[in-house]
């Protein structure tokens, strides 16, 4: 028997699900996160029950879900690395989906990426069109969130920007730095992805923000609201992609991968519908100008070095 009340989240002391179950714990809902870190120094620690997302072990799977309503899931990697792949991520994504379904979970928010494609050359985007097509034929009642890239506090893309912009005199643009992105807030995300729980119609939801720039003229906005003068120089991409290779080891972490220059260049991170978001960026960026690109986010630490830590300690 489901409780109306009950929700699954996965990742609630990630980026994104945090602010999913932040919303269904403020409207009266029970949340039971599903997740390989959990955080006993997180805000959300002591108000979401917690459940290891284990992929290994199907029947725990599906008893994690059991009893909850609306599973929101938001897993999936950046980049293969350490054992991970894009297949596994799949196949896991593909397996959280059955587990959900003989849980009795009547209906799955699914977030996915801007401009997935079956037929594209980038894994990523590929795969992510795996995905989707695995829930839609899953027979259970769904939403799909197509975002672009995210922005708000602990996002890894703009703040990491930002601290190069504010260490080096000379930025590396790749390419003419013409081509356009359009980032949503990951509280608009989580406002969609909480909405689209509430309906049983089976949807896909374009969401984009509501301003689009080009790579150089958010660099630009960037810089000076960081007050740092930086030289902005033109390079083959292939170039830019191996400085930031060089960077990776001084800041311990896959820094940008040939795939997401890719997806950048081609114009992948603009929505194709109207803008789903509302929240601007440039407001945001001028709130957090002082505190942005301080310290470097790993991806890395957060996705890898933790579960080492984790299981070493069993
Ligand atoms: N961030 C963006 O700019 C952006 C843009 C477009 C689409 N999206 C999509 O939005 C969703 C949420 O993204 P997010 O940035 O908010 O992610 P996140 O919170 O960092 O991670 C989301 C979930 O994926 C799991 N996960 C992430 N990397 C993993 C890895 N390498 N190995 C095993 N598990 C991993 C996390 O596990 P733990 O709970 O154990 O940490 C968590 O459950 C993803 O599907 C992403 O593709 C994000």
């Amino acid at each position: 028997m489901n409780d109306p009340h009950l929700d699954v989240v996965t990742g609630a002391f990630g980026f994104t699900g945090r602010h999913i179950a932040e919303r269904l714990l403020g409207a009266g809902h029970r949340v039971r996160t599903l997740t390989n870190h959990p955080r006993q120094d997180h805000p959300l620690a002591g108000h979401v029950e917690v459940a290891s997302l284990n992929f290994a072990h199907l029947p725990a799977l599906i008893a994690s879900l059991e009893g909850a309503t609306t599973l929101y899931n938001t897993y999936w990697i950046r980049f293969p690395h350490g054992g991970m792949s894009y297949e596994r991520a799949i196949g896991q994504s593909r397996q959280l989906f059955q587990a959900a379904r003989e849980a009795g979970v009547e209906r799955i928010v699914h977030v996915s990426v801007s401009n997935p494609s079956p037929s594209s050359p980038l894994p990523y985007f590929r795969g992510k069109a795996q995905v989707e097509k695995a829930l839609a034929d899953l027979g259970v009642s769904y939403a799909i969130l197509r975002p672009t890239v995210l922005f708000g506090a602990g996002a890894i893309l703009l703040n990491n920007l930002a601290w190069l912009l504010r260490r080096s005199p000379v930025f590396l643009m790749p390419g003419d730095g013409a081509y356009r992105l359009q980032p949503i807030a990951v509280e608009d995300v989580a406002d969609l992805a909480v909405r689209a729980g509430e309906g049983r119609e089976n949807i896909i939801l374009e969401a984009g923000g509501p301003e689009t720039f080009s790579f150089e003229e958010l660099l630009r906005i960037i810089a000076s609201l960081v007050g740092t003068a930086v030289a902005f120089v033109h390079v083959p991409p292939g170039l830019a992609l191996l400085a930031s290779r060089a960077l990776g080891p001084l800041v311990r972490d896959v820094v940008l991968t040939p795939e997401e220059m890719e997806g950048l260049r081609a114009g992948l991170l603009v929505s194709s519908g109207r803008p789903a978001g509302e929240r601007l960026l440039t407001d945001w960026l001028a709130q957090h100008r002082t505190e942005l690109g301080r310290t470097w986010f790993s991806e890395l630490a957060r996705h890898y070095q933790a579960r080492k830590k984790l299981s070493a300690g069993g």
